[in-house]
């Protein structure tokens, strides 16, 4: 980090891409506030991060739910004066539909609904911020996810994968509309490369475990381990050359257009004025 201690929060910090990229960020001598669901799960990754020189703090934060995220946000507007970077790196693929308490599919609330409330709520914050950024951690999955209006929450033909890419779409959609609507703010969307992780256990089948990962090996050219994963985050997070760029897709390090659908101008607002009205921030 080029200008003192930056102020970062990581959610799904706890595993994988979201730990690693949290430990990098601390070595690079940010303070990084760890978003997480099981507050002892991110003691120990904070413990392990002060352990070696870092500082670190947890923010207990669910993103599967919308009280959650407004309780945390409170929270680190009580405690921090300002925020420089925000990770929405949380994010989960789910085998059988399931709904939140708030009454929306699983992984469209954790991945997208959750990270647009958490980020609209902390604009204040990032607004005071040095250089502030938000990095919105997507995938090379999203060319398969569809918006349809009809069934955003896919209550008909439900399928885990199609739900993920979905949810990955939206990410780059919101990264679009707020570049638009915040142009004050850097604002970038990422693939981070195909890494073995986590985030596939809730797809018990080994075949199509197998599958996955080749078609993301297919995608991403090769698989890395989480460290390898972090690396074009923290980059993203940190890197002084990206300063002003905003809106903009990377597929690990370089910059490319994500798909046609990701580039709708049209429906990136009608997304966005949506996930307003059902998190609450509309009127
Ligand atoms: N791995 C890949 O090949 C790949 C490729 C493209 C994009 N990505 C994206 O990279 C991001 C990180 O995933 P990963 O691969 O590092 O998987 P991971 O190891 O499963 O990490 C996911 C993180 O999200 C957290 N999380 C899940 N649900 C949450 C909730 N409701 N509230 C708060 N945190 C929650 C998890 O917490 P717990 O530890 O409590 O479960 C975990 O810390 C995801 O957005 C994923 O879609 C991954």
């Amino acid at each position: 980090m080029a200008d003192g201690r930056r102020t970062v929060l990581v959610t799904g910090a706890t595993s994988g891409i979201g730990r690693e990229a949290a430990r990098q960020l601390a070595r690079l001598g940010a303070h990084v506030v760890l978003g997480v669901r099981d507050p002892d799960r991110g003691e120990e990754v904070a413990r392990e991060i002060r352990g070696s020189g870092g500082s670190a703090e947890v923010l207990p934060i669910d993103l599967a739910s919308f009280e959650s995220v407004r309780r945390a946000a409170s929270r680190f507007a009580e405690t921090h004066a300002s925020l420089d970077v925000l990770v929405n790196n949380a994010g989960v693929a789910v085998r059988q539909r399931e709904l939140t308490a708030d009454g929306h599919e699983r992984t469209w609330q954790t991945t997208f609904l959750g990270g647009y409330l958490l980020t609209r709520l902390l604009l204040p914050a990032l607004r005071r911020g040095s250089r502030p950024r938000v990095v919105n951690v997507s995938s090379d999955a999203h060319p398969t996810g569809r918006i349809d209006w009809n069934d955003l929450e896919l209550e008909h033909g439900y399928g885990g994968y199609q739900a993920y890419a979905n949810s990955k779409l939206a990410q780059i959609l919101f990264t679009r509309e707020l570049a638009r609507r915040e142009p004050w703010l850097s604002v970038a969307a990422l693939h981070p490369g195909a890494i073995a992780t986590r985030i596939w256990r809730e797809v018990p089948l080994i075949p199509l475990r197998m599958m996955i990962l080749a078609v993301l090996w297919i995608i991403g050219g090769r698989i890395h381990n989480a460290a390898r994963g972090a690396d074009p985050v923290v980059r993203l997070a940190s890197d002084p050359a990206l300063d002003g760029v905003t809106g903009r897709y990377f597929k690990r390090f370089r910059e490319t257009s994500p798909s046609k659908a990701a580039q709708d101008d049209a429906t990136a607002a009608r997304l966005w004025d949506y996930a307003e009205r059902e998190t609450g921030l509309a009127g």
